[in-house]
């Protein structure tokens, strides 16, 4: 009798079988899974051991233990080629979910600019009168007497002139203190009839509070032409300020300007207040003859307004000064 039995063969294969089940099981990568091909089902592996001792049994026992022997290679490879696949598309997953970008996280957002207040109440005034057929126009800022006083009526002897109001330049020019001049110099270059709006800064030598500032911002308007009326301008500066302030109350007010005839303030109502924004006029038939205009045969309105008034009233901004301090916290409002 032998010492290797049927029953031995039959155990160890079934112990192969249970170890190498469990030690698949527990691999956890492809490089720790060869091995155990090798281990279990290689040449010289543990099954190829087993089978060694197969030439010691009776003949007649040999096709059962051999039998159990490919059932136990069957199962152990196929453990193996599961497990492969298992951890092979495990390795895929880990992978897909480490490269894997998110679409739907937020991106990484750019700070970006506007308007600064001031520039957009000059883009949209522009905006509505182009709409009601005016051209843009500009001038210097740097002005003679003649084109900010003289050709506008105003005579010498008119406060306006006043070092206390305007700012000289050494060489007698001065810094122009209104955009009334555009109309001059736009008048000389052209024939009526004329429809122009002139943007610009203008400069006055005003103490700097709440509501005065040296360097500030007008937008000129003026209208030449056959026929002109009052009721002309008042319906332009009706139709300007609803599309700026929206369906506010508005009221002319008689005033005084020495380039128009007769001339009127403009005042919108806002929560029971009356707040000047405008003033115009029925330009004065002496500023039509400065520029070779026959008064007989043109008329025409003007009207000018400050655009940080304007600003103000619109959004409400109670210091004129914040509108050039460059505050972030302030112009991010707008
Ligand atoms: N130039 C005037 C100012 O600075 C505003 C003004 C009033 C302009 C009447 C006009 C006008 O064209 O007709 O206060």
């Amino acid at each position: 009798m032998t010492s290797t039995t049927t029953r031995d063969l039959e155990s160890q294969l079934n112990t192969l079988q249970q170890e190498a089940q469990q030690a698949i099981a527990q691999s956890e990568n492809l490089e720790q899974l060869e091995p155990l091909r090798i281990q279990y089902l290689g040449k010289k592996g543990q099954l190829s051991k087993v089978l060694g001792g197969m030439g010691k049994l009776d003949p007649s026992d040999r096709p059962q233990i051999g039998a159990l022997a490919n059932e136990v290679k069957q199962v152990v490879q196929t453990a193996l080629d599961e497990k492969r696949g298992a951890l092979a598309a495990a390795a895929i997953e880990a992978r897909l979910a480490a490269e894997t970008l998110d679409v739907t996280m937020p991106g990484v957002y750019r700070p970006q600019g506007h308007s600064h207040p001031l520039s957009s109440t000059i883009e949209r005034s522009l905006d509505v009168l182009v709409g009601l057929g005016y051209t843009v126009a500009q001038g210097p800022e740097m002005e003679t007497d003649y084109y900010n006083f003289e050709a506008l009526n105003t005579p010498a002897d008119h406060p306006a002139r006043d070092m206390q109001d305007t700012f000289y330049l050494p060489d007698g020019n001065l810094l122009r203190t209104h955009t009334s001049s555009v109309q001059i110099r736009y008048m000389e270059e052209h024939d009526p009839p004329i429809r122009v709006a002139a943007p610009g800064r203008v400069y006055r030598r005003d103490t700097v509070d709440a509501t005065h500032a040296a360097v500030f911002h007008q937008i000129e308007l003026l209208a030449i032409d056959e026929g002109l009326t009052f009721t002309d301008l008042k319906g332009t500066i009706k139709v300007f300020l609803e599309a700026m302030f929206g369906d506010l109350p508005i009221r002319f007010r008689p005033s005084f300007f020495p380039f128009t005839e007769p001339s009127a303030e403009v005042d919108v109502q806002w929560k029971g207040q009356w707040l000047e924004v405008l003033g115009c006029g029925m330009v004065d038939p002496n500023v039509l003859k400065s520029v070779g205009y026959d008064p007989e045969v043109y008329t025409g309105f003007a009207a000018g307004f400050g655009v940080e008034r304007f600003a103000m009233v619109q959004h409400r901004i109670d210091d004129i000064r914040r509108l050039y301090t460059s505050d972030l916290r302030f112009l991010r409002q707008f």
